[in-house]
């Protein structure tokens, strides 16, 4: 039998070779966030498709080394979107603090698998004392309790699963949902993806959900939701729950939650709201006036990777009944609670779909810590007043057309060419333009009236100029002359 040795392993592990590539890594990202601010770097998104990025990328790995490591990073930041830039201004993922990507650096060193107390017991706490001084900020009574996990998108079917086990009527994370009253909930047709995505997991049946119409400023209809609701219920369907948007994703747009909660009391249905990118607002004094109603909520769900600069993923789902947060993963009814489940707060693998979580928490906990609330408080007044000074510009700019006043730093306008029918076409060709030429990167939707340009304000460094100089690029890639 051969003799085990794993001594040439040994060198991949050395600290003198570990402190010269992290000191070489950090000075090459610490260049390029000064050439992405300079300007020096003129491209946000690399304009190249995927199957030349396949070419780009290779996959003969073969047994020996054949690479050079500060090559490879550079090509790493070259060929990837570069949120440092203040003209990506795109999809709502933050350019994140330096420093918190430092700590995330830190938490993929730990690799404490945090999902048990054991496996990351400084995360664990640090994730606790977040969810804590969330609720507080929500206005949430002493036995609000939490969870993190992997994204808005898990964090969005965590809470609909608290909701569902704990509105079924029966215990349906054990009998299940088959020859049983079907299923559904009320959420705003602008609602993310996720929510629906959530109804399909659940066994529910995506098509089964109520959609509601929104008014003309993309907020749920209140009106609407209660013939929906009696439509559902005349239509032999048991409601379990009403989700309010803290903003929509399409257009930023903040859904009455103080009506929604309402109505959720009168029907006694759980009221969930997504508040991933829009609970953020809670820091400012300015806006938090916005997510009015919010601590009537039974879940709600945060997600620092895009209002809070922190790098992705980093998602709270808070409730205001702690309690509820074990029903997610429920192995019995609602009412009959694995007693030693919620007296170990510190397993959170009892609470969460992952059984392996990264240490989500520490990378804001650190930050939070070492900057304290108030840049954070900064942030989204800066952004979010930025993003209704580029509304006033397109609103006094003839040849654009803003689909909505912004409640929040999304921000959704096309451009008006006299004489052109196909609008949609126009903006569609519009933003492939802007994006392939590189020195932009911006999102197009499809609202009432058709497509849209689509932009996130999400990045501090990000000015007005920025802003002019995009409307001043359509106008060169769009005027009838061409
Ligand atoms: C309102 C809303 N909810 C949920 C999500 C999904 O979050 P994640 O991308 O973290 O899964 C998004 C993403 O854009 C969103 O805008």
């Amino acid at each position: 039998m051969k003799k085990q040795s794993s001594s040439h392993l040994h060198g991949l592990f050395d600290p003198e070779l570990f402190r010269q590539q992290g000191h070489s890594l950090v000075d090459g990202l610490a260049d390029f966030l000064d050439e992405s601010l300079s300007g020096k770097r003129d491209v946000v998104l690399p304009h190249i498709d995927p199957a030349g990025m396949l070419e780009r990328w290779p996959g003969d790995f073969g047994e020996d080394p054949a690479a050079d490591f500060n090559e490879l990073i550079g090509k790493v930041l070259s060929d990837s979107n570069n949120l440092r830039d203040p003209r990506y201004i795109g999809h709502q993922c933050c350019t994140p603090l330096p420093l918190a990507a430092l700590c995330a650096l830190l938490g993929n060193y730990l690799n404490n698998g945090s999902a048990i107390y054991e496996m990351g017991p400084a995360n664990v706490a640090m994730e606790k004392r977040l969810i804590q001084w969330m609720a507080g900020l929500i206005g949430y009574p002493a036995e609000a309790d939490g969870i993190f996990t992997h994204g808005g998108t898990a964090g969005n079917l965590t809470a609909l699963l608290a909701a569902r086990q704990s509105k079924s009527g029966f215990d349906i994370w054990t009998e299940g949902a088959m020859g049983r009253q079907p299923l559904t909930l009320l959420v705003s047709e602008q609602s993310h993806y996720s929510i629906q995505r959530a109804m399909g997991i659940m066994g529910l049946g995506e098509g089964t959900l109520s959609l509601v119409p929104v008014d003309d400023a993309y907020h749920i209809d209140l009106a609407r939701l209660r013939r929906k609701y009696r439509e559902a219920v005349s239509g032999g369907s048991r409601v379990f729950a009403v989700v309010g948007n803290a903003c929509s994703t399409a257009t930023g747009s903040y859904d009455d939650l103080e009506g929604l909660a309402d109505f959720a009391e009168e029907f006694d249905l759980w009221f969930h709201v997504d508040a991933a990118h829009g609970a953020s607002a809670l820091l400012s004094g300015r806006y938090r006036h916005l997510l009015n109603g919010l601590h009537r909520a039974d879940s709600i769900v945060w997600d620092a990777h895009k209002m809070l600069m922190t790098p992705a993923l980093a998602t709270a789902v808070i409730f205001r009944d702690g309690a509820r947060s074990y029903e997610a993963f429920s192995q019995r009814a609602s009412y009959l609670f694995e007693k030693d489940a919620r007296e170990e707060w510190y397993n959170y693998a009892h609470r969460t779909l992952e059984c392996t979580k990264s240490m989500m928490g520490l990378k804001l906990y650190l930050a939070l810590r070492l900057y304290g609330t108030r840049v954070f408080s900064d942030f989204i007044d800066y952004t979010y007043d930025l993003t209704r000074s580029f509304a006033e510009e397109i609103q006094r700019s003839p040849d654009f057309e803003l689909a909505v006043e912004p409640e929040s730093n999304i921000i959704c306008f096309r451009f008006l060419r006299p004489g052109v029918k196909d609008l949609d076409l126009l903006q569609k060709e519009i933003r492939q333009e802007i994006v392939g030429r590189g020195k932009y990167y911006i999102v197009q939707t499809r609202l009432r009236n058709g497509f849209y340009l689509r932009c996130t304000i999400i990045n501090p460094h990000t000015k007005m100029d920025d802003l002019l100089g995009l409307l001043e690029e359509i106008r060169r890639i769009a005027s009838p002359r061409r």
